[in-house]
């Protein structure tokens, strides 16, 4: 795994922080030359709780959620927004998504266990992955999870043992794939034919799981679920798999005779990572989507069914950044300059994965112009290991406090140890004052589990 070749000819674009606009947290703003988020001086906040930290605006946090609740249900009363919480979970984001009204995606025990530990309602919790185990599906029987999302005929059987060992009947979904090839990295596409993702529609292999889960004891199949993928810019395929899905609805109550009332479509709204990115509205989706899903119903006269998203990057990724601070300085002269910070691939492993895109910015020199292409390389041992690739920054010095913004989704859950590297604080701002929500982890806890 190596860096892709700096590119020599590109530019520094000279914006200042603040011009950053669709990647900037709401309450980002600029005092006496530092970033401040949440009324919070960030540069300050790294030096106190060291670096790397992640930190989220919780103001932008809730009015993401309250947003999609309030497109959804205006126009489709019957709708619910599912909080994905793969993209960052911890027990606060738990709490605000319980206050704020949404219900909880979990796919794993492991998350499961995160929102029952704040009691979050088991009823709201849908039940997603692959491959469950029968631990996990035994947790979730058993804690009174709202909806498991069956994804094989495999899991079906097992569901079913497992809830007539409890003595009550699971409501389920299944996971249809509805072959609509989403226009995202290949790494993040799930809705084609070729998944290990669900049921799909070819041979049809799903209308024969539809009629399985219908005779299948101890379970009720409520409805249906397909996600097309993740950080999708075009809003046509989302209206694709809505049609696919109610047309599918349709073709189950013709051929089957079963009426399934819930349809669940997923998430993927993708989000601006560089400040060009131009991706829809919260409020677009909804309309595309609501509008997408009455007018199919319309066409095959099929009664509208309670509508479900599943959200995850799209509701946490611009609320959340990284700091770092920047440990060395090295210009390789015609090749690329690297600035080394106190994280990397363990606490953003997306840009490793996948080269993804990020707007850095210097908090401490927020309102001076980024006049200078360099490569934020982490500390780890592996030559790709890098947070921001080929992007403009600000004169930088050693000791310089580096904000990383739109590291929100996907970043703290998919953090590692790689090289002992113990994970980051995860720190909310909110009018003026921080709160540590996640402590950093210390050695202790690195080898706290060796025996
Ligand atoms: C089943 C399911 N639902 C929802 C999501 C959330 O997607 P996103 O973060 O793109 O909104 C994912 C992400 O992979 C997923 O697999």
């Amino acid at each position: 795994m190596s860096l892709p070749a700096s590119d020599l000819t590109k530019q520094p674009d000279l914006r200042t922080t603040m011009d950053l606009g669709p990647v900037l947290p709401e309450t980002a703003e600029v005092r006496d030359g530092r970033l401040f988020v949440g009324g919070v001086d960030l540069t300050e906040l790294a030096r106190r709780e060291g670096t790397a930290l992640y930190v989220f605006d919780e103001a932008h946090l809730r009015h993401r959620m309250q947003a999609y609740v309030e497109a959804f249900r205006s126009q489709y009363p019957a709708s619910d927004i599912i909080y994905a919480s793969k993209a960052f979970l911890n027990k606060a984001v738990v709490r605000i998504v319980e206050e704020e009204g949404l219900c909880l995606d979990v796919s794993g025990g492991g998350e499961l266990a995160c929102a029952l530990s704040v009691d979050y309602p088991a009823a709201r919790v849908f039940v997603h992955g692959n491959n469950k185990t029968p631990r996990e599906l035994e947790e979730a029987i058993s804690a009174g999870a709202g909806r498991i999302v069956v994804d094989s005929f495999d899991e079906l059987a097992r569901v079913s043992r497992i809830a007539g060992e409890h003595g009550v009947v699971q409501d389920i979904y299944l996971r249809i794939t509805p072959g609509v090839e989403a226009d995202t990295h290949e790494y993040i596409k799930t809705g084609c034919e070729d998944s290990k993702f669900g049921f799909t529609m070819k041979g049809d292999l799903a209308l024969t799981a539809v009629a399985r889960a219908l005779e299948t004891p101890n379970v009720r199949l409520a409805g249906l679920h397909c996600h097309i993928g993740s950080q999708i810019f075009k809003l046509d395929p989302f209206a694709e798999a809505a049609n696919v899905m109610v047309a599918f609805l349709a073709r189950i109550r013709d051929e089957v005779g079963a009426t399934l009332e819930e349809l669940d479509l997923g998430g993927g709204l993708g989000i601006a990572y560089l400040a060009d990115d131009e991706p829809a509205s919260v409020q677009e989706f909804a309309d595309m989507l609501c509008g997408a899903v009455k007018a199919a119903c319309e066409a095959h006269a099929f009664p509208l069914p309670r509508l479900l998203v599943e959200p995850g990057r799209s509701l946490v990724a611009n609320a959340g950044m990284t700091l770092y601070t920047v440990g060395t300085i090295k210009e390789l002269p015609g090749i690329r300059t690297f600035v080394a910070v106190d994280g990397g691939m363990s606490d953003n492993i997306r840009t490793a994965l996948y080269h993804a895109d990020y707007e850095p910015t210097l908090a401490n020199k927020a309102d001076q112009p980024r006049t200078k292409i360099v490569t934020l390389c982490g500390k780890h041992c592996e030559s790709g290991d890098a947070v921001v690739l080929d992007m403009p920054l600000q004169e930088t010095e050693v000791d310089d406090i580096v904000c990383v913004f739109g590291t929100g989704a996907y970043n703290q859950t998919m953090a590692s140890n790689y090289n002992g590297q113990p994970r980051p604080g995860v720190a909310f701002v909110r009018d003026g004052e921080a709160r540590m929500v996640t402590r950093r982890e210390t050695y202790e806890d690195l080898y706290a589990r060796d025996l």
